[in-house]
């Protein structure tokens, strides 16, 4: 779901200038309830991640100890580090850029935290070029669902559809190009409430059909496996990169690092509480990631499917589920068609940071942002379209160009904009800023926090990087 407007927004267009600084307000309104703020949260982080992504990633890094390395991440660097980019979003009440700029100033620190709001606004259009080619894939398995290829397709048959889909580089182009055209078409309008209004309800229809998937896992006799797959600890597929793409995912997931969330707490009235519908969030986010690989890997093991098989698991696995289901033909094309909206909601929300900066510093108009944005994302992810077929070969590192940027991103650039921010909250915003803004009750709570944010996330996401880079 994308970032700039809330729900239902009361205008208030008092200006920040002569204010105290916590009384604050966005000048684009605020969420309406808590409940609003958490459906509109967890919109924005449910997407290609949890259900394409997670369950890809956990079958490459050997299943349960990617799940339990990944929780922990999410527990202990990803809630305490939401509440500080909802804490940091919430006090500066503009774009991250801005927000970073007035909040440095408040703190008399340099202008230079302002770079964590480039660099975001940068991760978002690089990390879209990608998102886009995905989302094009799900509009083609729409097609290919609706027209009833999945019918009684076998394991085999859905590797060779997928095969044939991605090996040709003039299909991909095609969707990628469908996926941004409508990603652009909703940020150049600029009208987004009717989309989230609808989002609302279309996500708890997704999780509806995601049950409905784990029920027919349950019915293929290898429930058991799927689940010990993903719950019994194991650590011989493990290494220091896993160990960092859970982190990444984590993050990814979360939709952390990026200001993403800094803009989402921008719009939070000042009588919520931050630490719980941060948990409240992740814990969401969390259970349809998890929900995703109960319902993929027992279809992975009841059709000799290879749990490592990377970026085309859930388009070889959901296919052959819903070709084996009474009625899916129907199911299967509008689990694609949900997947679609969870994904282009988020894709939304990763473009919308630069179209607002290129309005901001060069005063284009939104329509005209959105062309420029749109066309560099596009063009950008022409790799990614062409690294599943022609220049499947061509690799740096070992890696293909999908693989360069979604390496890039998820695993460099999320977790360093996370580090900055975790530095600007824990050392350099005054405890007593960060108490207020964050408005917790609980002395130990907020003791707990500030650990976690000033010592052990900096500390901890330093050494999985540096490590995973071969540093030690
Ligand atoms: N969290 C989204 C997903 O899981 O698909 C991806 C994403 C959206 C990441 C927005 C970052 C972001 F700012």
């Amino acid at each position: 779901m994308h970032g700039s407007r809330p729900l239902k927004a009361h205008r208030n267009n008092r200006k920040s200038t002569g204010m105290r600084t916590h009384d604050r307000q966005s000048i684009h309104g605020q969420w309406s309830s808590r409940l609003t703020f958490i459906m509109a949260a967890t919109g924005a982080a449910v997407g290609l991640g949890n259900i394409w992504k997670f369950p890809y990633l956990t079958g490459i890094h050997g299943g349960s100890a990617f799940v339990l390395v990944y929780m922990l991440c999410v527990a202990v660097l990803g809630i305490p580090m939401m509440m500080a980019e909802v804490m940091l979003g919430r006090r500066g009440r503009q774009t991250p850029i801005n927000t970073m700029r007035t909040l440095a100033k408040e703190a008399n620190a340099g202008q230079g935290w302002q770079l964590i709001g480039w660099f975001g606004t940068l991760a978002g259009v690089l990390i879209l070029s990608y998102y886009s080619v995905i989302g094009g894939w799900t509009i083609g398995y729409i097609v290919h669902a609706a027209t009833g290829d999945f019918s009684g397709l076998s394991g085999d048959g859905a590797t060779s559809l997928f095969g044939d889909f991605v090996g040709n580089p003039w299909i991909q182009v095609a969707w990628h190009t469908a996926f941004m055209l409508i990603t652009m078409f909703i940020v150049a309008r600029g009208v987004q409430s009717g989309l989230e209004k609808a989002v609302s309800y279309l996500m708890p229809a997704l999780l509806v059909l995601l049950l409905v998937l784990v029920g027919y896992a349950m019915t293929t006799g290898y429930f058991m496996q799927g689940l010990a797959f993903l719950f019994t600890p194991d650590f011989s597929h493990f290494s220091g990169t896993s160990m960092l793409t859970a982190m990444g995912q984590a993050f990814f997931s979360l939709s952390l690092g990026m200001g993403t969330i800094m803009v989402y707490g921008s719009y939070l009235p000042k009588d919520i509480s931050i630490a719980g519908t941060s948990v409240a969030v992740a814990l969401s986010d969390t259970m349809v990631a998890l929900i995703a690989g109960m319902a993929i890997f027992p279809i992975v093991f009841a059709n000799a499917l290879i749990p490592g098989a990377g970026p085309s698991l859930i388009f070889e696995t959901i296919p052959v589920a819903f070709g084996h289901m009474a009625g899916g033909t129907f199911f299967g094309t509008l689990f694609f068609v949900l997947l679609l909206i969870a994904a282009w909601t988020s894709s939304i929300s990763l473009i919308e940071p630069a179209v607002t900066m290129m309005i901001e510093k060069f005063n284009m108009t939104r329509r005209t942002a959105a062309v420029w944005t749109g066309l560099v994302t596009w063009l950008l992810g022409l790799g990614t379209a062409f690294s599943f077929n022609v220049w499947a070969e061509v690799k740096m590192g070992g890696l293909t160009f999908f693989e360069q940027i979604d390496f890039l991103t998820s695993n460099l650039m999320l977790p360093i904009g996370a580090i900055g921010m975790a530095i600007f909250a824990g050392w350099v915003m005054s405890k007593h800023v960060s108490r207020e803004e964050l408005g917790m009750n609980s002395a130990a709570g907020y003791f707990i926090w500030h650990a976690l944010i000033r010592v052990i996330a900096p500390i901890a996401v330093s050494i999985v990087l540096l490590h995973a880079i071969g540093l030690f």
